[in-house]
């Protein structure tokens, strides 16, 4: 697999490797991993009988970025309803989290100041609201999701999580400085040396999404961004292959997350 991040030439060694290998996808600079045609259904699609637990990771990966997760592009102009005075541009005010937060608490939250302050709040206002206003809302104005970016067959997805998905974060993690405050390592360590090593390996290392010398492994994410994480344990990083946590709990995911602030930041 190559990892496409890293300037034209690799974009372009990616571009020929995938043409003449026609089942490799995503090669463009905006996916984190290519994969092949027999996993576009895992990563991108659906199954045919849906349970609880898929929909709301599904979910949760539309939350995070729902152009990876539906094998689209976000657009490139700032979202209409992203502050101009705010600090992000372009195509990442499109994401959900980044007027909502991770711990979807938006200015209540994590986000109450720095780089991805808006002063917008959150979406734990809207647990338990009815999925139909939930998605009239993202097809009004203020938000501007069309059926082209997140189709009717896709918004239950979105919908499901907003109103019965989302985890209380204060519970894990203290948001006014984001220390992991819960969670049993020990369990964690179980959980992580017999799933997530699979891909990550035992310390957490295998994986790298950094540039050049400036490494991003699990255990940096981790301590640098735990609700973050804690999202992605629960609804997995989208656009990639990987497995989640959503079948088991808030609590086990928080055990993980314990963790993995103990593997290496580099
Ligand atoms: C560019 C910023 C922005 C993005 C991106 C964004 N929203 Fe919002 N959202 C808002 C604003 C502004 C409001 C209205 C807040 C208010 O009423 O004060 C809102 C309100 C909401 C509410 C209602 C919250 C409540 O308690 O009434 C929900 C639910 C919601 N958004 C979900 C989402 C979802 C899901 C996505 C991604 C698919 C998303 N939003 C993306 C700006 C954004
Ligand atoms: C089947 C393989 C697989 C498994 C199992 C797996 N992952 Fe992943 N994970 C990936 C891939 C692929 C990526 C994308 C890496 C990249 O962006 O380069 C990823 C990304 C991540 C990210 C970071 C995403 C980002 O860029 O911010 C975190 C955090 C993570 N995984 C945690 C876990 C944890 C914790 C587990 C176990 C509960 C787990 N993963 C299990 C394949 C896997």
């Amino acid at each position: 697999m190559t990892h496409s991040r890293n300037g034209n030439l690799f974009f372009l060694i990616g571009l020929v490797v995938s043409l003449s290998a026609s089942m490799v996808f995503a090669d463009d600079e905006d996916r984190d991993y290519s994969h092949g045609e027999d996993a576009q259904e895992f990563v991108h699609g659906s199954p045919e009988t849906i349970s609880e637990p898929w929909l709301l990771a599904a979910g949760g990966r539309i939350y995070d970025n729902w152009a990876d997760a539906l094998d689209r592009e976000l657009p490139e102009s700032t979202h209409p309803a992203y502050p101009a005075s705010s600090k992000q541009s372009g195509s990442t005010t499109w994401r959900c989290k980044e007027c909502h937060g991770w711990d979807y608490r938006g200015a209540a939250g994590i986000y109450r100041d720095g780089s991805h302050f808006t002063g917008i709040k959150g979406i734990e206002g809207a647990i338990g609201m009815p999925e139909p206003a939930i998605a009239a809302l993202l097809r009004s104005s203020v938000h501007g999701y069309t059926p082209d970016m997140i189709s009717d067959d896709e918004m239950p997805r979105i919908t499901a999580f907003v109103t019965r998905g989302q985890v209380d974060v204060s519970k894990y993690i203290d948001l006014s400085n984001r220390a992991v405050i819960a969670g049993d390592a020990t369990v964690g360590r179980g959980v992580f040396q017999t799933v997530c090593a699979a891909c990550h390996g035992f310390d957490g290392k295998r994986l790298d999404w950094g540039e050049g010398d400036d490494h991003a492994y699990v255990g940096t994410e981790a301590a640098a961004a735990p609700d973050e994480v804690l999202h992605k344990i629960l609804s997995a990083h989208p656009g990639v292959e990987m497995a989640n946590l959503r079948a088991f709990g808030g609590d086990i995911a928080a055990d993980v997350l314990a963790y993995l602030i103990t593997l290496p930041e580099k």
